[in-house]
């Protein structure tokens, strides 16, 4: 077994909610797991695992994938058939910006990236003003897919938007996925059941390895010939696992034990928030779940700074985005914003001009 030092090693990590370890309960778990194979679907806790989560998601199937990026992608590809065809998607969506170019690899699909006009979550006037109509016209590569993400740096998509989106793809026969890598974030923080959500999408990407830590995994979820197509592309892309069954029990009890933690780790990040705000810091935008996304640019603090206090302080940071999740001790909080509140008042003495301007993509928001 791993030593205690070993379980407590993600206390001081703000790096992402990814870095949780696997707790005690999860390793005493794999020990006594099924030991079928996944790929032939004989393995008994991966098909437990897959019906908890598409029960969870009010959805008939689920399939049991090593990683988020694989369920987002082989879930588009499912949703799709012939090109010319496109995918739009808010400009910020990891399925666009962070899954390797998987879309034009694996869907040979064009991309609509829309900037959403409040800035925080795609609306239906967004989507209709970039939405391409099969419409004869030969020019063009029709949208197909509507790619959703709750939460998106933290941000919930508020729930009444999602059911305009969903009832406006219904009448036009555009399918609607969601990354719902944090959709459990979501969820604890607005109450709204994993099941309502997911009833306005034809297909839900479902992480367990963030905010619940799981050390692997993600379920795609939904009706059964749906997931028997993106099986087929889960195996075509190497995403077959054999004995699965350790990952799955891990992963069922992550969310039995975990789910019900996510709630002091949105706590915390609306606390440095707080802090932030009460320090005249500035944020690139508001608090709603487990991220704090510090306006570097605006406040010219300088991000070799802020490692360098980071480390003074015995924390673990990469950049604006600080991430919070259950193993986060309450010693690791204080410091991190010890290691904040230094770069910034360093940022007063010693301004820091940005050479070139904030890009985009960025490595620090995955
Ligand atoms: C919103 C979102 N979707 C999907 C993924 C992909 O998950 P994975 O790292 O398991 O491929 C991530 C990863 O951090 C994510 O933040």
């Amino acid at each position: 077994m791993a030593s205690s030092s070993e379980f407590t090693r993600a206390h001081n990590e703000f790096r992402s909610d990814t870095f949780t370890v696997p707790t005690k309960e999860m390793l005493e778990a794999a020990l006594v797991s099924s030991l079928g194979d996944s790929v032939y679907q004989e393995d008994k806790d991966t098909l437990d695992l897959e019906k908890k989560v598409a029960d969870l998601a009010g959805k008939e199937a689920g399939l049991f994938c090593v990683s988020g990026t694989l369920s987002n992608q082989i879930g588009l590809r499912a949703n799709l058939h012939q090109p010319p065809h496109s995918v739009l998607c808010d400009y910020r969506g990891h399925v666009y910006l962070h899954e390797a170019g998987g879309l034009a690899t694996l869907s040979q699909a064009m991309v609509s990236a829309v900037h959403p006009a409040n800035g925080i979550h795609l609306t239906l006037e967004d989507i209709i003003d970039n939405f391409i109509p099969d419409d004869g016209n030969i020019h063009a590569a029709p949208t197909k897919v509507i790619s959703l993400e709750n939460t998106l740096h933290g941000l919930l998509f508020p729930l009444d938007e999602i059911k305009r989106i969903s009832a406006w793809c219904k009448e036009n026969n555009v399918k609607l996925h969601l990354d719902g890598a944090r959709l459990w974030n979501a969820s604890v923080e607005t109450g709204i059941s994993i099941k309502e959500y997911c009833s306005y999408f034809d297909s839900v990407s479902l992480c367990l390895s963030k905010s619940l830590g799981a050390p692997i995994g993600s379920v795609l979820v939904g009706n059964p010939d749906f997931i028997a197509k993106a099986n087929h592309f889960k195996k075509q892309n190497g995403g077959g696992i054999r004995q699965g069954g350790m990952l799955a029990r891990m992963a069922s009890i992550a969310i039995d034990q975990n789910l019900s933690k996510i709630k002091r780790s949105h706590e915390m990040a609306k606390e440095l928030g707080k802090f932030c705000e009460e320090n005249n810091i500035a944020l690139e935008c508001p608090v709603h779940t487990n991220f704090v996304f510090l306006d570097m640019n605006k406040m010219k603090m300088s991000n070799e700074v802020l490692l360098a206090n980071a480390k003074k302080y015995n924390v673990k940071q990469m950049g604006c985005r600080v991430s919070f999740h259950f193993q986060i001790s309450q010693e690791s909080f204080e410091n991190v914003k010890k290691a904040i509140y230094d770069t910034y008042l360093h940022s007063l003495e010693h301004p820091f001009y940005a050479t070139a301007p904030a890009r985009i993509y960025d490595i620090n928001n995955r």
